[in-house]
């Protein structure tokens, strides 16, 4: 599967991303305008849309879960809690250290059937592991988004670093980042 264009019919926000056949959850991700010149901005909006059965969600940056900036979040008492993780083998995955920052935007809705969590990754499109290893984003060129999906309820909900076990469901998808990109990025953040 690979990621096209969209706009969100209710926040009118333009992503790049997929919604995943099973589980009918989507993902999307948007980023500022590519810079002609200079360092490029390191950060990006996205968003989750998922079905109330997913208990929680996760994105793994760099398309894999091992030395990978992962991306945690589940909705709690009308909220969204989420996390920025790192794991170095398949078992829980814990904080991050490095300077990544999730901020949840107003678009962030829960209703009956559907959490849509909105969220600025700040920091976020370079990241170092635990045993030193680094990984990026290539906002000019193309790379693999990875998601995980549980069906199973985190332990301490209200606790943004509480454990979990393993995902019940996960998966991947091409993306060309060179075109996700919008002009309207900075209004999205208004
Ligand atoms: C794969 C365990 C949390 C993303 C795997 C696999 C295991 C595992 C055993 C290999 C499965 C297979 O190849 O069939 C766990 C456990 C977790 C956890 C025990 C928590 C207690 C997470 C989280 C994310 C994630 C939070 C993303 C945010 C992935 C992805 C794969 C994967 C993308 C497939 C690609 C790869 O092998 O790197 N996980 N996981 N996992 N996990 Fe996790």
């Amino acid at each position: 599967q690979s990621a096209s264009n969209y706009i969100d019919p209710v926040n009118g926000f333009q992503f790049t991303g997929i919604t995943d056949a099973e589980t009918q959850v989507t993902y999307g991700v948007t980023f500022p305008p590519l810079a002609t010149s200079g360092a490029q901005s390191t950060e990006f909006i996205g968003e989750v849309v998922a079905p109330v059965a997913a208990q929680w969600i996760g994105i793994a940056l760099g398309g894999a879960m091992l030395q990978d900036l992962l991306l945690v979040a589940w909705p709690n008492a009308g909220s969204i809690v989420s996390s920025t993780r790192m794991a170095s083998d398949y078992v829980q995955p814990t904080a991050y250290t490095g300077a990544a920052t999730l901020t949840t935007l107003p678009e962030t809705t829960i209703n009956a059937t559907h959490w849509k969590w909105v969220f600025r990754c700040q920091g976020c499109t370079s990241w170092t592991s635990s045993s030193g290893t680094t990984g990026s984003i290539s906002v000019d060129g193309s790379g693999v988004l990875a998601w995980a999906y549980s069906s199973v309820g985190v332990d301490n909900p209200s606790d943004a670093e509480s454990t979990f076990q393993e995902h019940t469901s996960f998966g991947f998808f091409g993306i060309d980042y060179s075109q996700a990109h919008t002009s309207n990025y900075q209004n999205y953040l208004e």
